[in-house]
């Protein structure tokens, strides 16, 4: 039988809540409002169960995690448990993020963007589905400000090449004039061996599937 979600009251209000509709904003999303304060904006494209959302917001207070996720059932796991650890520095909108990111986020308003195991697409003739291509990450250069950085994991070894060639990454270094490759620090969930600590990379772990990881500034 489906698990039936309990309603917290900060998540389930339409607006300046943790849960958003798409049809709530209107124009460009302005953080500052969205949060209730200003800080450094997280995004995290395809939150799944949001492990990742939960523990980095934890560990970070003071910053503004913002997570995007378009399957039904993610979403809805998500926000329960959110809603469940009480964090009020997160908030979670079910919706496409390619067209979110064009439409709905502003120039320079991004700290970081986060993009944990995107679904790798693996046929060939389903390839342009992928999220990582040269018209999303110019929308996510746009997005970011000077110094943000945008962090990748991906055990998919062709969607990692692929993701390295639309970044143009050689020998350390982005060809790509406005960012330059940084280390790739783990994240706050991450335990001993992970990088992200995400129900994706355990899964991948068990299988002893290599992880790739890559994380650039824009500068
Ligand atoms: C392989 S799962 C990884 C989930 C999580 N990041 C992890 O590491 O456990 C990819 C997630 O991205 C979501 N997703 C894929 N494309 C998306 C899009 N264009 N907009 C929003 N979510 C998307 C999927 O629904 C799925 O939950």
């Amino acid at each position: 039988m489906a698990r039936i979600l309990k309603e917290y009251p900060s998540v389930s209000l339409r607006k300046e809540s943790l849960r958003l509709n798409p049809e709530d904003l209107d124009g460009k999303i302005d953080f500052v409002r969205i949060f209730g304060r200003a800080g450094p904006v997280h995004i995290e494209i395809g939150t799944g169960k949001g492990t990742f959302l939960l523990n980095q917001a934890r560990a970070q207070p003071g910053d503004n995690f913002f997570g995007i996720e378009w399957a039904r059932k993610y979403y809805r796991f998500a926000v329960d448990r959110i809603g469940r650890w009480g964090l009020t520095n997160v908030r979670i909108i079910r919706t496409d993020a390619v067209t979110f990111l064009a439409d709905f986020v502003p120039d320079n308003s991004v700290d970081c963007f986060h993009i944990y195991f995107p679904d790798p697409w693996p046929k060939k003739r389903h390839h342009k589905r992928r999220f990582i291509c040269p018209a999303n990450l110019e929308h996510l250069i746009r997005c970011l400000k000077t110094g943000g950085q945008l962090k990748i994991a991906t055990d998919h070894a062709d969607y990692f090449e692929q993701i390295k060639q639309v970044l143009t990454v050689g020998a350390g270094q982005c060809a790509c004039p406005r960012l330059e490759q940084i280390d790739f620090l783990p994240t706050a969930g991450a335990e001993a061996s992970e990088w992200v600590g995400t129900n994706f990379e355990r899964k991948y772990l068990k299988d002893q599937r290599p992880i790739y990881t890559l994380a650039v500034k824009k500068t």
